[in-house]
């Protein structure tokens, strides 16, 4: 049976200052925001009713719209009480928060001048990204023929729906080759992240992983940074090419949605399972169980 769409289900969805039946919330076809690819959006976990990291991705939704020239019409603590309000309301336990953020559709053409700014939130259950074969045995990425834009190109600080278009088409490009996720460069050639999660890669034992200088420098990243200095690993923020793959005695990614998850195969190169990998997973896991 083919998932439920995400548009027909039951629940409520905050929008615009309200909770509103699930199904109602809909925008117009000349929404500004459609057309010119400016939304901004988080995606925040909930573990057993908990939201993880709410402020952090609270005030990253506000500096992703300010990297847009726009300002949220609520506050960080108007859009956290939304939050928490969604996810009860909706009974969700372990699952996944969605904002997003976009301008409206008062007039039309590029100039963005008499928009309003929109919000809506959407809390839904959602299990862990990939099963337990991908967690034992790691995932597979192909390198994507697309670039991650230079910061002169692109806002790329800012979570902005315009910025996953390269992401949709390199990760759909990946699954119809049989990997799961795509591994994207930079502009320069530099290995960048995936097309939803951080890069890392241990070598001799310790970790590095790309300065996140034209990407997200994303929340669970730096988490997982913290949890690996704790635990006495070097860590080490550098500009990585992709011949250096080679020397990686393990590669794994960081992110929401996939939290810590093993890297297997890159192209035609494998990787090994490895213990920092094991340990980082499961100090994550006991991190986001009891916070
Ligand atoms: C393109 C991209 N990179 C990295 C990440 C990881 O960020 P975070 O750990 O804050 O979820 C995400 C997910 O939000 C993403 O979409």
């Amino acid at each position: 049976m083919a998932p439920q769409a995400m548009h027909e289900r039951d629940g409520v969805i905050w929008m615009d200052g309200e909770e509103i039946p699930w199904r109602d919330a809909r925008v117009h076809v000349l929404t500004h925001s459609l057309h010119y690819g400016s939304a901004v959006f988080e995606g925040l976990r909930v573990y057993k009713g908990k939201v993880f990291k709410l402020r952090e991705h609270t005030d990253r939704l506000h500096a992703s719209a300010k990297l847009l020239s726009y300002e949220l019409p609520y506050s960080v603590e108007e859009l956290e009480a939304a939050t928490l309000a969604v996810v009860k309301k909706n009974e969700i336990d372990s699952g996944y928060v969605r904002p997003i953020a976009w301008r409206g559709p008062e007039v039309i053409g590029v100039s963005a001048k008499g928009t309003k700014v929109h919000v809506a939130i959407a809390a839904f259950p959602w299990p862990a990204y990939y099963g337990d074969e991908a967690r034992k045995h790691g995932i597979k990425l192909l390198t994507s023929t697309w670039r991650r834009p230079s910061p002169q190109t692109a806002p790329t600080a800012s979570k902005a729906s315009g910025l996953y278009m390269i992401c949709t088409m390199s990760r759909d490009a990946a699954e119809a080759a049989g990997y799961q996720d795509a591994l994207m460069l930079d502009y320069r050639g530099q290995v960048a992240e995936a097309t939803g999660a951080n890069f890392f890669m241990v070598v001799k034992g310790e970790l590095h992983t790309p300065t996140p200088d034209c990407f997200l420098d994303g929340i669970t990243r730096r988490t997982v940074m913290d949890l690996a200095k704790k635990r006495g690993i070097k860590v080490i923020e550098r500009a990585i090419f992709p011949e250096e793959l080679s020397q990686a005695d393990e590669v794994f990614l960081t992110g929401t949605a996939v939290e810590v998850i093993p890297v297997g195969k890159i192209d035609d190169r494998t990787f090994k399972v490895g213990p920092i990998t094991n340990q980082l997973q499961d100090d994550y896991q006991r991190l986001t169980q009891s916070f």
